[in-house]
């Protein structure tokens, strides 16, 4: 789909009719930036995970998997920074009394910039064809010049505010760059403040009366510290030798200030995380290595074209380098997952607030030390929406009469795919039926399949695009004759006859994961 508000929406209301995300809580109005996954949702969530656990865990010697539990110890959450540092600059406006964050209305006033200033190139682009020469452009134009020395005044400015926190100079800037309300319009914002945001609990059965917060709890942000404080659990019940890694798949949970962007930004959702220990020193080396090796399976998702890297301007308090992959959503480019090199920052401070040692023992080089990390950390939700709004296309094709008819078909990666293989008798006949059964009965050994006999076949064809099912069997009344079914393919719309027997053997090359990893 190219991406247009207009999408966006279709692809939400696609997602809710064809079971894949509903809102949570529908019947009650919703619970903002919640949301629940459906049928098919479920699947290709599921899919999703496996293949990144595949990747990350399957294929390397040197990682291995953990599954942590989401209430942690309050003290990790003091020792890993986030009960002091783990906030957003938040403004309001007092006109629409809406929540926004301060820093993300900066940036969206920058990135508006950019896209002036690309309008311009691809105008200058058209005119002058190939002679164009579009470094030069930038550098001579006079109307681009000028917006792009405004754009690196204000992000000099952005990026010092941000790393020295003064919320102040981002309210200045917000007021300097005459920044409106995205919603309402108004310039009428009130001062910048910082906003935690951890959910908390109370734990066990005695309520903390009085203000005494022993008892209080939080739903984890990241599943990252649950990984930091296994490390030597984990090192030596499986004698790992530095350098090796911990995955996690889990939910978070984030009490986010702007939550309007369907499942891309939510207040629960899922990570798949691996930490990294490395000797101090070699770093970099890995973050390099970890920063390739993850853009690389993107990019067995999705053309190069929807996938950059974005370093940040400000690093989280446990970063000394840091970047996102970014993919091409609905609504632009935005993070889809983060490589951070978090130095020895979590495990040192684990070390002194717990007062047991963090330490590994590297028998080549005959000395002790904390590890340094390096992290991959990637949203199961938004890979799951990057995948649904790359395959959710509108296509002119051919109907049964030849007539051209749109339809429209979710490309999933068909191992990817909620529904491998849906059986289909010709038409609602029990001879036909009872055939059709046997096969299901066959092939649900071997992959997700679905069996459907309402509907005229084209209008099932149509529905088994829209879940994005791969292969359609279809079973009439040759097949009783000859045994051999039709199996039509989702993308190219072929149609082979084929014997039973040779159904799985047709599908097993495309459902394989071998079709997305390389090596
Ligand atoms: N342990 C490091 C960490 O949590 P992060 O960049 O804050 O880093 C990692 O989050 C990834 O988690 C993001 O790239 C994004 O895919 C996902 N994520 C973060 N906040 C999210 C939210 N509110 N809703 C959905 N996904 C989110």
């Amino acid at each position: 789909m190219k991406n247009s508000t207009d999408d966006f929406k279709k692809l939400i209301a696609h997602c809710k009719e064809y079971g894949y995300v509903f809102p949570s809580s529908e019947v009650y109005d919703g619970l903002s930036a919640v949301y629940d996954y459906g049928p098919y949702g479920v699947e290709l969530k599921n899919n999703i995970k496996e293949y990144w656990w595949k990747a990350m865990v399957q294929m390397h010697e040197n990682i291995v998997g953990l599954d942590s539990a989401i209430f942690m110890h309050p003290l990790i959450w003091k020792a890993s920074g986030h009960v002091d540092a783990f906030s957003d600059p938040m403004i309001d406006n007092k006109d629409s009394k809406k929540r926004y964050r301060a820093d993300v209305l900066i940036e969206e006033h920058l990135a508006k910039i950019d896209a002036k200033n690309d309008k311009d190139v691809e105008k200058a682009k058209k005119r002058f064809g190939d002679s164009f020469d579009e470094a030069q452009f930038r550098a001579t134009n006079a109307r681009v010049l000028k917006r792009q020395e405004e754009r690196d005044a204000i992000h000099q400015k952005f990026v010092k505010a941000l790393s020295s926190e003064d919320l102040g100079e981002l309210k200045t800037l917000i007021e300097e760059c005459q920044i409106a309300d995205p919603e309402g319009g108004s310039r009428n914002w009130t001062d910048v403040r910082q906003f935690n945001l951890m959910f908390s609990t109370q734990f066990g059965a005695t309520s903390s009366e009085g203000g005494d917060n022993s008892n209080k709890v939080y739903l984890r942000p990241e599943t990252a510290q649950g990984i930091f404080v296994n490390f030597l659990n984990v090192q030596k019940t499986t004698r790992q030798k530095i350098p090796f890694g911990i995955a996690q798949i889990g939910k978070a949970f984030r009490n986010e200030i702007v939550a309007r962007q369907f499942i891309f930004r939510m207040r629960e959702f899922e990570q798949m995380e691996m930490q990294f220990f490395v000797q101090p020193g070699t770093e970099m080396e890995w973050y390099h290595y970890w920063k390739e090796f993850r853009m690389n399976w993107h990019k067995s998702l999705f053309p190069a074209e929807k996938l950059q890297y974005h370093d940040h301007d400000k690093l989280a308090h446990y970063a000394n380098a840091a970047l996102d992959i970014e993919f091409e959503f609905p609504f632009g480019f935005k993070e889809i997952e983060g490589i951070h090199s978090r130095t020895d920052f979590d495990l040192g401070n684990h070390q002194e607030l717990s007062g047991r040692k963090m330490q590994y023992f590297d028998s080549d080089l005959g000395e002790s030390y904390v590890p340094y990390v390096v992290e991959t950390s990637i949203g199961v939700d938004r890979t799951f929406f990057a995948v649904v709004s790359h395959a959710l296309q509108e296509e002119e094709v051919p109907d049964a009469k030849g007539n051209m008819a749109t339809r429209i078909v979710m490309k999933i990666p068909p191992v990817l795919a909620p529904v491998k293989v849906a059986v289909l008798p010709l038409v609602k006949k029990e001879v036909l039926a009872d055939k059709a059964r046997e096969i299901f009965n066959r092939l649900k050994w071997v992959t997700q399949c679905q069996y459907d006999e309402k509907d005229s076949i084209g209008r099932r064809y149509r529905r088994q695009d829209a879940i994005g099912t791969p292969f359609c069997v279809t079973v009439d009344f040759e097949t009783l004759e000859d045994g051999e079914v039709t199996v039509r393919d989702r993308d190219t719309l072929e149609q082979v006859r084929i014997p039973i027997d040779a159904i799985e053997g047709h599908i097993a090359g495309k459902l394989d994961f071998r079709t997305l990893i390389k090596g």
